[in-house]
């Protein structure tokens, strides 16, 4: 069975999908860890009603990246963790884990890269007047939302959309995408 940890800094609503697939059967892995950087984040809260272990940390508690992520890289050994998922985790990952889990750390965003990268992806579509935005998934590497995509799903963006219609839209999609995605890459 692969072990995932799953990276959150938020609400936790992928988090929650990739748990329910694994209960429900569509996902064979075990969600192993939540690493969360937000002490109070919702997702914590999930991952207790899940009864899943939570590493929350708070970073300015660290003199550098550097020391908090050798800490994570420690707990992600001791439970012989295999893959790294972000989800909504709000950082950039640095050289302590990218090394050990080189081409085995995935991340969601929601709009299509190249387009959109960084924060607000969903404002930033919004008020590019663009059409059609999406979700994608791809491998990370040291950049912002550059790693090599494996899958991108598309939205398309009606007149009435606000941000938080697009939002519902964009967030039904990850939620379907991420853990069939995650099924295949890990048993492929
Ligand atoms: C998602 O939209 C994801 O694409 C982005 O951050 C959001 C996290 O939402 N990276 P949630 O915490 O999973 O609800």
């Amino acid at each position: 069975m692969k072990k995932i940890a799953i990276f959150a800094s938020g609400s936790g609503s992928n988090f929650q999908a990739i748990v329910d697939a694994v209960k429900a059967g569509k996902l064979d892995a075990e969600v192993s860890l939540l690493v969360c950087d937000k002490p109070g984040a919702f997702c914590i809260e999930r991952a207790q009603n899940e009864r899943i272990p939570a590493f929350v940390f708070t970073p300015k508690d660290y003199a550098a990246k550097s020391d908090y992520e050798t800490e994570i890289y420690e707990k992600l050994k001791e439970l012989d963790v295999d893959f790294i998922v972000l989800a909504g985790y709000m950082r950039l990952i640095g050289e302590d884990l990218l090394t050990p889990y080189e081409g085995k750390i995935v991340n969601i965003h929601p709009s299509l890269l190249p387009a959109f990268p960084g924060k607000d992806a969903i404002g930033q579509a919004l008020a590019a007047k663009v059409k059609e935005t999406g979700v994608t998934i791809h491998f990370v590497d040291a950049g912002m939302d550059t790693g090599p995509i494996i899958a991108r799903q598309s939205v398309s963006i009606s007149q009435n959309d606000t941000r938080e219609s697009l939002q519902t839209k964009i967030q039904e999609i990850e939620h379907q995408l991420y853990p069939s995605v995650l099924q295949k890459l890990l048993h492929s």
